[in-house]
């Protein structure tokens, strides 16, 4: 789907933006009047946030914990948002068109910040978090809140692709370590299956959604390619020999028999459910995995069994995981920024940061809990993530990046399929881009 279709020429380019990427509503939602946030209620200000549900339940412990300090004051009211970010994104994108009622503070990803400040609903945060204080976060968690120069956003947690593996089965088969390429990976799993009745080899997330393009992204730049050219961010290089061996390497994860066909519509949950239940060999997947894994509800393995690493690659040097952070926003629509900010310092500060690290194995912004003894010992992909995260590689940044999404998902997704060689997906793909890519052009000029 090219942005061309639901364009109407007289729109500006933030108006366009409003009625675009999925084209929920018309423009004649455009001038509904911001009904604001939360209320106030029994003398507290009830402040709406707005985040996907936290298997590990360490963001309701937050919220309870900042309710019950400020008892009276403010009460947060947590929204549980689809855990697709894109579907998050369209239910926001649909609320906003119709004046983002109740909603105060959005937990956001770092491909939208771009969208939703140039669309106006994000705040702009240059006085309540200056250059000054951005210092103590890691550069890149900086940059995912950055737009136009200016901070809309707040660093909270950062994200990258790991690969998850059983120790024990890997030792049992003769293995001292985790794979550095994908062929490795390959008869490590072949060997593994045949010794030890694993019902699965490699599980990874490959539906058409947004998970899909961090994985199909990373097979690419694991083989050298790229999606568009990094010195030069409007031209499309997703045709290149690298970039479709790298595809051609996802694909014949499924002809191979090394990953399970349902691969083709598992997201992170389902990929996650299978290797916790044992199921499987080796898993792809973000940090957050890590925490349920020594969580007995959550899986049947033991911490012990289960090894964490960077990503393979074709040539062995480390993979690339994919740059995922997860900012705080307060929406523009809340009549309550200043309450919104006390739960947003809150959240991020030190003490709540090293505590999602240490329960929830999120991996921390801010730079010096990388140092922190208790954190190294304690959650070990943390350590890990400190080297991983020089090798992360972000999607591309642009206000458009939604329909640059939707059209790598589907390609992705038919490519892992067997419905279109990869060849054919990646030349389809740089049309749509390049495409996208114009019309984003015209849209600002
Ligand atoms: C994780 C990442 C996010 C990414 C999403 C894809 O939540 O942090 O950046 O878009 O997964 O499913």
């Amino acid at each position: 789907m090219g942005i061309s279709r639901s364009r109407p020429k007289r729109l500006s380019r933030r108006d366009f933006l409003k009625v675009g990427g999925t084209g929920l509503a018309g423009a004649a939602l455009l001038g509904a009047a911001g009904c604001g946030g939360g209320e106030q209620s029994g003398g507290a200000t009830e402040l709406y946030f707005t985040a996907p549900e936290d298997t590990t339940g360490t963001t309701s412990k937050l919220i309870s914990q900042f309710n019950e300090m400020n008892k009276g004051k403010y009460k947060v009211i947590f929204q549980k948002g689809n855990s697709d970010t894109g579907q998050r994104l369209d239910k926001l994108r649909t609320q906003f068109q119709a004046g983002g009622e109740n909603i105060d503070i959005i937990l956001g990803d770092i491909i939208w910040t771009a969208e939703l400040a140039e669309s106006g609903w994000i705040s702009d945060l240059s006085n309540r978090f200056p250059q000054s204080q951005q210092q103590a976060y890691l550069p890149g968690s900086v940059e995912a809140i950055i737009y136009n120069g200016k901070p809309y956003g707040m660093p909270w947690y950062t994200d990258t692709g790991l690969l998850y593996y059983r120790k024990d089965l890997l030792q049992n088969s003769g293995y001292k370590g985790p794979p550095k390429t994908w062929d490795e990976l390959k008869q490590m799993t072949t060997k593994v299956i045949a010794d030890s009745d694993t019902r699965f080899g490699f599980l990874f997330q490959g539906a058409r959604y947004e998970g899909g393009v961090c994985d199909g992204c990373e097979f690419i730049w694991s083989h050298g390619g790229n999606v568009l050219d990094p010195s030069d961010p409007t031209k499309v290089v997703i045709d290149s020999p690298q970039a479709i061996a790298g595809l051609e390497t996802e694909r014949s994860m499924i002809t191979d028999r090394i990953a399970p066909e349902a691969v083709t519509v598992y997201k992170e949950d389902e990929s996650a459910g299978v290797f916790l239940n044992g199921d499987g060999v080796f898993l792809r997947n973000w940090p957050y995995v890590y925490a349920l894994v020594g969580d007995p509800a959550e899986s049947k393995l033991k911490p012990e069994q289960v090894g964490v690493s960077e990503l393979p690659s074709a040539d062995g040097k480390p993979g690339n995981g994919t740059v995922g952070d997860q900012p705080l926003y307060i929406s523009t629509s809340s009549k309550y920024p200043d309450a919104a900010w006390k739960f947003i310092e809150f959240l991020s500060a030190p003490e709540q940061q090293r505590f999602r690290a240490l329960e929830g194995s999120f991996l921390p912004t801010r730079s010096d809990l990388y140092d922190d003894r208790e954190i190294q010992d304690s959650v070990p992909v943390v350590a890990l993530a400190k080297e991983a995260l020089q090798h992360t590689r972000p999607r591309p940044v642009s206000p458009y990046y939604s329909d640059m999404s939707l059209e790598m998902a589907e390609q992705f997704n038919a490519s892992l399929s067997g419905d279109t060689p990869p060849e054919e997906a990646a030349r389809t793909l740089k049309a749509a881009l390049e495409n996208i890519i114009e019309q984003g052009k015209e849209a600002s000029s």
